[in-house]
Order: C-alpha cells, then sequence, then structure tokens
C-alpha cells in the first residue's frame, strides 16, 4: 500500500476520500478556515446546527462536494481539544480509515488536525495516522467469502505549515508499527488448526529471515537438555510438539545490554484436565497473543534499525487433556531448580513461562518484559482495554508505563506486596500453581516472579485488551496487537540510554 506525505493544501488534494479531524471545540483558523471557505461555509453551519459537533466517534460522509479536489469529504469527531491524546486521535484516525476501507480501491487523503500536532506533535500526528490507516483496513475475515474491508488504494498525508521536522520518516514509522501490529493479529486471529508450535515457529523462522533476525527454534530434545520441565509438562497432553523460539536482533553491537521480551504462546488453551467450560473455551486461540506480539514488535525493532539490542523469546505449547497429559496433584521442577505443585493445569501460561523466563535470565539480560494472556482475573480488575503491570523494579516499571502513555496504550499497574506471597505456598512444594480465589492477577504476576531472579522485570498481563470480543468503530474485534507499539516505544528509549 502507498503511503504518500504532501504538503498539499487540504483542498487541493485530489482523492476519493479527504479525511478531516475536527475537535469539538475548535475555532476554525487556518488550514480549516480556508477548507471551510472553499466549502462555502458548509462546516460552520453542520456545526452551527449541531449536526456534527466534533464529538469523539462522530463521523460524517459528505458526497458531491464542490469546491475541493477530493470526490467526497468525510469528518471525524476529534472529541474535546483538551482531552486530546495519542489515544484518542489514534482511534479517531482509524475509525475513519475502517469505514472508508469497506469499499475496494480507494484512495484517501489525510489532513492532518493542526490540534492533533499541537497536542501530540507533529511527527507522533503524523506516525499515529499512517498507523490507522494500515491498521484499520484490515480485518479479521480472512475466510469469508465477502472481506469487509480492503487495502487502500494509496494514502496520502497531508501536512501543515509549521511542523519542523517532521516528515517521511515518521509516516514511514507508521506504517512499519502498523503492519508489525497486523502480523501480531494475523498470527491471534488464525485458528488454532492453522497456528500451533511448529507452524508458529515456522513462521517466525521466516519473519527473522525476512527482516533479518537471528533465529533459533528449541525442539522437545534442546527444551529437555535445558531441563525445562514445567513447560513440557503443560505440553504432555497435547499431539502438536512444544517449541520455543529466540530472535536476535542487535542494533548495538556486541557487548551493548539486552532487552528480553518474553511472550506466552499457548497456541491453544483447553484448561487441560482441568477443562474449561465451552464458553470460556470460544476465545483460546488468542493464548499465544504474548508470543505474537514479541514476534510483531521483534520485526518492528528490525525494520526501524534501531540502535538496541533485543532479544524475544517466545515459548509455545499447546494445552490439551490427552492421555499423557500432567494431572492435577503433579510436582514440576522447574528449570531453576523451584518445585511447583500442580493444583489447576488451567494455570498454565505461569508454569510454561517459569521457565522460559529463566532461561532470559539465564542468557544474560539486563532488563525483562513479558507479555501473557495469564489470568482472566486481570480482566475482572481493568476490564478489557487496559493492560495489567506488574514489577519488582518500580525505575524499570515507570520506564515502560511512560513508554505506554507516549504510545497511546492504557497500563495500569497493580501491587507487588510481599504479603501475596502467602498466598501461593505449598505444602507438598516451594510453591503451588494457583493462589486462590482473591487477587489472582497479582498472585500469578508472584508466581512469575520466583523466576527473573533480581533483574529488573515487568510482567504486562493482556489477557483484556489483546482479543476483542466485537467490532466497534475504532476496531476489529479478534486479535488487537496492543503492546506492539509499546514495545517498540520502549526498545527506542532503551536504546537512546534512557532505558
Ligand atoms: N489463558 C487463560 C487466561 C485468560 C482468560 C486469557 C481470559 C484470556 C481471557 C489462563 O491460562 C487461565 O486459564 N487462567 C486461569 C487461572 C486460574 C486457573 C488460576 C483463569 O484466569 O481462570
Ligand atoms: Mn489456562
Ligand atoms: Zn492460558
Amino acid at each position: 500500500m502507498q503511503i504518500d506525505f504532501a504538503r498539499t493544501a487540504w483542498q487541493d488534494a485530489a482523492a476519493d476520500w479527504l479525511v478531516v479531524g475536527l475537535a469539538e471545540n475548535e475555532a476554525p483558523a487556518g488550514p480549516l478556515a480556508a477548507l471551510d471557505e472553499a466549502l462555502g461555509g458548509r462546516i460552520a453551519r453542520l456545526r452551527e446546527r449541531e449536526d456534527f459537533t466534533g464529538k469523539a466517534g462522530d463521523r460524517l460522509a459528505l458526497y458531491d462536494v464542490a469546491g475541493i479536489a477530493a470526490k467526497r469529504l468525510l469528518l471525524v469527531g476529534l472529541g474535546q481539544r483538551d482531552k486530546l491524546d495519542a489515544e484518542s486521535f489514534r482511534k479517531a484516525m482509524q475509525s475513519a480509515a475502517r469505514k472508508l476501507s469497506e469499499k475496494k480501491d480507494v484512495s484517501v487523503a489525510v489532513a492532518l488536525p493542526p490540534v492533533a500536532v499541537e497536542a501530540i506533535s507533529a511527527r507522533r500526528a503524523l506516525e499515529l495516522a499512517a498507523l490507522a490507516f494500515v491498521v484499520g483496513c484490515v480485518g479479521q475475515d480472512r475466510y469469508r467469502a465477502e472481506p469487509g474491508r480492503h487495502p487502500f488504494r494509496s494514502i496520502a498525508l497531508l501536512a501543515v505549515d509549521g511542523e519542523g521536522d517532521a516528515g517521511r520518516g515518521d509516516s514511514e514509522r507508521g506504517r512499519i508499527l502498523g503492519e508489525a501490529i497486523n502480523l501480531t493479529r494475523e498470527l491471534v486471529d488464525a485458528p488454532p488448526r492453522e497456528i500451533f508450535p511448529e507452524s508458529f515457529a515456522a513462521r517466525a523462522e521466516e519473519v527473522a529471515r525476512a527482516h533479518g533476525l537471528a533465529c533459533e527454534v528449541f525442539d522437545r530434545a534442546r527444551l529437555e537438555d535445558e531441563r525445562m520441565q514445567a513447560l513440557l509438562a503443560v505440553a504432555q497432553g497435547s499431539a502438536q510438539p512444544p517449541r520455543m523460539v529466540v530472535l536476535e536482533y542487535k542494533g548495538a553491537g556486541e557487548g551493548a545490554p539486552v532487552l528480553a521480551l518474553v511472550g506466552k504462546g499457548v497456541t491453544f488453551d483447553s484448561g487441560g484436565l482441568s477443562l474449561k467450560s465451552a464458553e470460556n473455551m470460544q476465545t483460546m486461540k488468542c493464548d499465544m497473543a504474548g508470543a505474537a506480539t514479541v514476534l510483531g514488535a521483534m520485526t518492528a525493532i528490525a525494520r526501524l534499525g534501531l540502535p538496541v539490542n533485543v532479544t524475544g523469546y517466545m515459548g509455545l505449547v499447546e494445552n490439551l487433556p490427552g492421555g499423557n497429559a500432567f494431572k492435577v496433584g503433579d510436582v514440576l521442577t522447574a528449570r531453576n531448580g523451584v518445585t511447583i505443585e500442580v493444583l489447576n493445569t488451567d494455570a498454565e501460561g505461569r508454569l510454561m513461562l517459569a521457565d522460559v523466563l529463566s532461561y532470559a535470565v539465564d542468557q544474560g539480560a539486563e532488563r525483562i518484559i513479558d507479555l501473557a494472556t495469564l489470568t482472566g482475573a486481570c480482566v475482572v480488575a481493568l476490564g478489557e482495554d487496559v493492560v495489567g503491570a506488574f514489577a519488582n523494579d518500580q525505575v524499570w516499571c515507570d520506564r515502560v508505563l511512560a513508554a505506554a502513555r507516549a504510545a497511546g496504550e492504557r497500563v495500569w499497574q497493580l501491587p507487588m506486596f510481599e504479603l501475596y506471597e502467602e498466598l501461593i505456598k505449598s505444602d507438598v512444594a516451594d510453591i503451588k500453581n494457583i493462589g486462590g480465589r482473591w487477587g489472582g492477577a497479582i498472585t500469578a504476576a508472584k508466581f512469575l516472579e520466583r523466576f527473573v531472579g533480581t533483574k529488573p522485570w515487568v510482567h504486562l498481563d493482556i489477557a483484556g485488551p489483546s482479543f476483542a470480543s466485537s467490532n466497534k468503530p475504532h476496531r476489529e474485534g479478534g486479535g488487537t496487537g496492543c503492546m506492539v507499539a509499546t514495545l517498540v516505544e520502549v526498545a527506542e528509549r532503551y536504546g537512546e540510554g534512557n532505558g
């Protein structure tokens, strides 16, 4: 898909659609005033009559518009001017993209609103607009005879004066992020008969080759050599053998500190012998979202050529209740020697992550972030749209939270008080894999903490935001690609020495 950056006046841009974002309480000035004048005062009249006020989520299509070079005009509400941020701007642009990609072969010109430039900088606005149009035109309808969305023929991003050094580099960064997010979404959306540990690993190898990443795939024998008994136990009930993928990017050269990204890749979570209900199982193809997020982020980090060393670790298993399945009451010895009493085979994510995390630590990571669709409890605590953060190091956590804010993604930190440790003590082993009814997202994080030693570490529970149950104007249902942009932002800052 072609994305161009131009300094054309809005009313002169030739395209099937011109997209113009308007804030609620915005006095028409600059390019907006010029556009309104070309339209004979139409925007002002729409506002006066309250046919289009600029509320967040508003979209108004005007056909057959005289006075501008584009064939049609789409007005998009940006919400209140003082509330405009990276997240709300991206949502507005994505809802425009989703609307306009319903038809095939459409060309769009996107006017970058001066209010957005003021609120989040020209560079960020340009990047987010490109990202939103790349993400917004892809649906989860690969298997439908009539797809609901289509790629654009071309996208022109129209800048305005006074935007300093914003330009092609920013729209390119947006495209790269958007494509990385789409890769994550594609893998999450793919049915579990297509994406299982071996096929995920094969895809990772292919992607690594395309983007110049070093890639190593561990098979069962290698995982046994590495004593990854907790991960192997989870895989036991399935005919599909487990894998671990390690992707290496060295943008800062040999010897520079390494940021480790660790992802949970349960390609299908039936719950194992502690079987899930039919209803709770319906979305469990999404349980590899953590691994898919790491893969997506690694491609963007490599394509952007960030001056940083990042290693991605993806643990890949299928959790099924086959005849050889691990059992309730089993005691497992994890890679680092910690013994675990299994009291629920559906708390499998923490078991496999235990081994992957301790492997990452032994490989010499300086800092760690893990991403996992780990607990329903986190969704109960924070809702479907907010990622839970848990950490053993507040400085590192604050940096991850700041990166998320800049990227326009919602993350909220939960406490890691020592008192929670009591809840995962076992009578027969060092720890048990469930912590009882209350504080389930935190006891899961406390479990993981046992496997990161003293390394600064942040755990991101993406069980809610990584998979959307329904379509909304601003986003497609299914995989969302959440946290890809945040991880890339973290890596970028880490490389700049602000890590
Ligand atoms: N993959 C699930 C968590 C999940 C729930 C992800 C909802 C996405 C949406 C995880 O493996 C799981 O089953 N967790 C259990 C833990 C419990 C048995 C302690 C849960 O949350 O119920
Ligand atoms: Mn589970
Ligand atoms: Zn799971």
